[in-house]
C-alpha cells in the first residue's frame, strides 16, 4: 500500500514523446495558425468521422464559436442539462439564448432524452431551439433517438461532448461524427481524455458552419473571395461580424497529436479501471453506480459514485476531507447549474423540478480515474473508502 502516494481524481499523462513534439514546433519557427493546427484538426475529424474540424484555445470559445455559427440569439431556447460545468451554458448566455434546464437520469448522470421531446412541443419565444446535451462522464446521450423526437428543421443540436471523446451512439457513429447534430465541442484541458494545456474543438459536416467557426477564431476577418463583397487583392479582407481572437498554436496541436495517438490505449485502461472498481464497490452497501450497459461504447472520463451519505451518518465534507487525510482526491460533478447565483438572482430556487438531478447531486462522489492508476490502486482506493465511511 502506497501511504505517501497521493491520488488525485484526475491527471494527464504526458510522455518524454510528447515533449519532445512540442519542442520540434517552437524550433520549427512557425508556431500558431500553421500546419500543425490544419493536421490536428485532419486527425480529430478523421478520429470521429466528421468532414470537418476547427480548433480554438479553449472548450469554452469552440462552444461560444458554435453558438456564433449557429447564429444562437436572444429569441432562442438552449435546452440542456443541469450537470454540467457552467461554460455549457454560459456560451449561448453572450448571446442572450435563455437556458430551459430538464431533469437527468440517474442511471448515467446524463439528461433525460424524453423530457426534451417534451420541451420541444412547448414555444414560448418566437426562436429557434438549441439543443445542447453533455455526454456527463463519456456516457453517450441517445443522440440517435433524440434526433427521431426531432421535427421542426431550425432546431440545432450542439453537442458539448467535453468529457466523450472516443465514445460510440447507439448507432455505432463515433461521438463528434455530427451523424446525429450539427456541431460536437471538445475540450483539451489538462484532465481531459487528451490535453493541449488548454483548448478545444468543434467538428461538423456542414460546409457553412465550418466557415463561421474560422471567422470567429479570427476576429471576423473574411478573406474568402466568394464571401467578399469587393474585389479581392492580396491584403483586402472584410469584418461583418467582431468576434475576438480564439487561436490554437502549433505547439499545442504538436501535443494533442501525440496523445491521439494513444488515445483508443487510454481509453482502453480507463475501461479496465471502471470494471475494477464496479467489481469491488459491489461489496458495498448504499452505493449506487451508472449503468454498466454502456460500458462498451463509452470512454470514461469520470467515474462517478453515488453515496447514500446518511445511511452512513456522515456528511459527504466529511467523507471527501478524510479520504483527502489518506491521500484520495475526490470531486462533485456537479453543482446543479440552476443553483448558482447567477441563475437564482433572475429566476429563484428551481431545485424542485429536477428531483432527480438533486439526488444525485446530494450523493455523487468522483473518485480518481486516469491512465497511470493501477488496479492494486483501486483496490486500495476503495478499501480506503470503505473505511471512511464505516468509520474504521
Ligand atoms: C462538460 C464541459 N463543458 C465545457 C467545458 C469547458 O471546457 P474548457 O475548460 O476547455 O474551456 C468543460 C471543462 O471542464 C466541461 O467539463
Amino acid at each position: 500500500m502506497k501511504v505517501e502516494q497521493f491520488f488525485p481524481y484526475a491527471k494527464p499523462t504526458i510522455l518524454q514523446e510528447d515533449i519532445q513534439g512540442v519542442v520540434d514546433v517552437l524550433n520549427s519557427g512557425w508556431i500558431t495558425r500553421g500546419p500543425k493546427v490544419a493536421e490536428f484538426e485532419q486527425a480529430v475529424a478523421d478520429y470521429c468521422g466528421a468532414k470537418y474540424a476547427v480548433a480554438f484555445s479553449s472548450g469554452t470559445a469552440a462552444l461560444t464559436a458554435a453558438c456564433f455559427a449557429a447564429e444562437v440569439g436572444p429569441h432562442d431556447r438552449m435546452i440542456t442539462t443541469p450537470n454540467t460545468f457552467v461554460a455549457t451554458v454560459a456560451a449561448g448566455l453572450l448571446y442572450k439564448a435563455t437556458p430551459v434546464f430538464v431533469d437527468i437520469d440517474r442511471d448515467t448522470g446524463n439528461l433525460n432524452v424524453d423530457q426534451i421531446a417534451q420541451s420541444l412541443t412547448y414555444h414560448p419565444t418566437r426562436g429557434k431551439n438549441v439543443i445542447l446535451p453533455v455526454h456527463f462522464s463519456g456516457i453517450p446521450v441517445d443522440i440517435p433517438r433524440l434526433e427521431q423526437t426531432i421535427s421542426d428543421r431550425d432546431t440545432i443540436i450542439i453537442e458539448d461532448a467535453a468529457h466523450a471523446l472516443g465514445s460510440f451512439y447507439s448507432s455505432g457513429f463515433k461521438v463528434g461524427s455530427c451523424a446525429h447534430s450539427d456541431m460536437t465541442m471538445f475540450s483539451f484541458d489538462p484532465i481531459k481524455h487528451i490535453t493541449t494545456g488548454e483548448g478545444g474543438m468543434v467538428t461538423t459536416n456542414k460546409e457553412e458552419l465550418c466557415h463561421r467557426l474560422k471567422l470567429f477564431r479570427n476576429n471576423g476577418l473574411e478573406r474568402d473571395p466568394q464571401y467578399l463583397e469587393r474585389e479581392a487583392t492580396p491584403w483586402y479582407y472584410e469584418i461583418r461580424e467582431t468576434s475576438g481572437n480564439y487561436h490554437f498554436t502549433d505547439f499545442q496541436a504538436a501535443l494533442g497529436l501525440g496523445q491521439l495517438q494513444r488515445l483508443d490505449l487510454m481509453i482502453e485502461k480507463k475501461r479496465e479501471l471502471v470494471l475494477a472498481y464496479r467489481e469491488r464497490l459491489k461489496e458495498l452497501p448504499n452505493i449506487r453506480l451508472f449503468t454498466s450497459k454502456e460500458d462498451d461504447r463509452t470512454a470514461y472520463h469520470l467515474f462517478v459514485v453515488q453515496i447514500d451519505f446518511e445511511a452512513y451518518n456522515k456528511t459527504r465534507a466529511e467523507v471527501m476531507t478524510q479520504l483527502k487525510e489518506k491521500g484520495i482526491g475526490t470531486q462533485v460533478h456537479y453543482i446543479p447549474v440552476y443553483r448558482h447565483h447567477f441563475f437564482t438572482e433572475n429566476r429563484g430556487d428551481i431545485s424542485e423540478y429536477f428531483p432527480n438531478m438533486e439526488g444525485y447531486y446530494s450523493q455523487a462522489l468522483s473518485l480518481p480515474l486516469y491512465y497511470d492508476l493501477t488496479i492494486d490502486d483501486v483496490d486500495h482506493i476503495v478499501k480506503t473508502l470503505n473505511s471512511v465511511l464505516v468509520g474504521e
